[in-house]
């Protein structure tokens, strides 16, 4: 077995026969997140995206409906558009000009009596390959190749509610992905990110050159003058005590989330003395009333991850999404949220979350991809056969919300969720 609880063989992250099994078992299954329908506004919108290591084309077609396919063209290969979103009428292949349409159906051939009526240009076989299911989730629209199985809020279960709060976050209950987002190839197994982003024992030990000078900046600083940056780059050196003290929860289905660990300062969107968090208050509260918005603002938590490669962080309306490219490579996008309705400052300042943790230039992300980079080398090399997961093992605590809790926050949870998810898919 290469999984077993609380441990998984070096060969899950280093054979590329494993990685074509979680291509097509988990990847070929899985409701997979594609696009947010604020890229998809009018007919003939689109976006390029993934699903595991296919590429496909999301696109609103005329009759309104949001169509998945193949980003692949049926006569030689060639990919069909290499533009991440915009607005088309119609796909032509720039190979040899084959012309789709934008729910992927062949619609022109160039010179087609060169086939001799041995080729029917109406045969459906030769649109695009159409993703047969595609569903949204309060604008986050998702897809899955599986022939059966959950309907999207099933799968997503309480990881719903992630979603629910980020867009009751905007005053007018509408968020949108208007700019552009980073994206950052590491050489990695795409599973090390996924086991990365609720890991609170690492970040003060992986990041702790960025802790110590942003503590070194604060303590020359007069009160109440620290960015957020600043603050971001402390919150990682709470102390593992305290990490302790930080919610963690697993679910069945691979999913996972954290509660928050920033602690001080307008971070924590707790304090009116900043006067961006006291103007985003006040709007909301005149959208949802006082209780209501107290409730959407006070949920303090931080990565929820929806398996098997989505990440989202409601409070500050970041999003990350992995794309596994090899089995020693994966590219992370991430990208961030305008919430409609709110000051504009919030949006900057979730750009600049945006960059101070996941830009190629940040300080708190980098440390991570060295990390994954270190691990790939020494699993594709090390004659040692396990890493292990069992940190907090027998310790997790059943949850009325469905799922399990740690006894502690370091807990190894989540991995163990991703990995009990990851035995189930492997084994269907
Ligand atoms: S490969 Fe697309 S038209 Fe030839
Ligand atoms: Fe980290």
């Amino acid at each position: 077995m290469l999984a077993p609880e609380g441990r998984v063989h070096r060969r899950v992250y280093t054979d590329p026969d494993i990685f074509a099994a979680e291509m097509e078992r988990i990847y070929g299954h899985a409701w997979l997140y594609v696009a947010h329908e604020s890229q998809l506004e009018g007919a003939g919108a689109f976006v390029t995206a993934h699903m595991g290591d296919r590429p496909v084309i999301v696109a609103r077609h005329t009759d309104d409906e949001i169509h998945v396919f193949a980003n692949r063209c049926t006569h030689r290969g060639m990919k069909v558009c290499s533009a991440r979103r915009g607005s088309k009428k119609r796909f032509v292949c720039p190979y040899h000009g084959w012309a789709f349409s934008t729910d992927g159906s062949l619609i022109g051939i160039p010179h087609g009596k060169g086939y001799n009526g041995k080729l029917d240009p109406k045969d459906p076989a030769l649109g695009l390959d159409r993703v047969p299911h595609v569903e949204s989730y309060r604008g986050f629209v998702f897809a899955s190749r599986a022939t059966d199985g959950p309907s999207l809020a099933d799968y997503l279960g309480p990881m719903t509610r992630a979603i629910d709060n980020m867009v009751d976050r905007a005053p007018s209950g509408e968020i949108e992905m208007t700019g552009g987002g980073f994206r950052q190839r590491y050489r990695g197994n795409w599973k090390l990110h996924m086991e990365n982003a609720n890991d609170l024992m690492h970040a003060s030990i992986v990041h702790a050159s960025s802790v110590d000078s942003a503590q070194a900046v604060a303590d020359d600083l007069a009160d109440g003058a620290e960015d957020h940056a600043l603050q971001m780059f402390k919150g990682n050196g709470l102390p593992l005590e305290m990490m302790d003290k930080v919610e963690i929860h697993g679910f069945p289905g691979g999913h996972s989330y954290m509660g928050g660990f920033y602690k001080e300062g307008p971070i924590t969107q707790t304090t009116d003395e900043d006067p961006i968090n006291s103007s985003y208050r006040s709007a909301m509260i005149g959208a949802y009333g006082e209780n209501r918005a107290e409730n959407i603002m006070g949920w303090d938590t931080f990565n929820h991850l929806v398996y098997p490669n989505l990440i989202l962080n409601p409070k500050h309306q970041q999003m990350r999404l992995l794309q596994p490219v090899a089995v020693d490579c994966t590219i992370v996008h991430s990208m961030c949220f305008r919430l409609r309705g709110a000051p504009e400052e919030m949006y900057q300042r979730s750009v600049r979350f945006l960059s101070a943790l996941n830009s190629p230039a940040s300080q708190i992300t980098t440390d991570d991809i060295a990390m994954f980079n270190g691990i790939q080398q020494a699993l594709d090399e090390a004659d040692s056969e396990w890493i292990y997961l069992s940190r907090g093992l027998d310790h997790d605590i059943a949850h009325d919300d469905g799922g399990e809790i740690g006894e502690v926050g370091t807990s190894e949870l989540p991995l163990r969720a991703q990995y009990a998810a990851w035995r189930d898919l492997m084994s269907a």
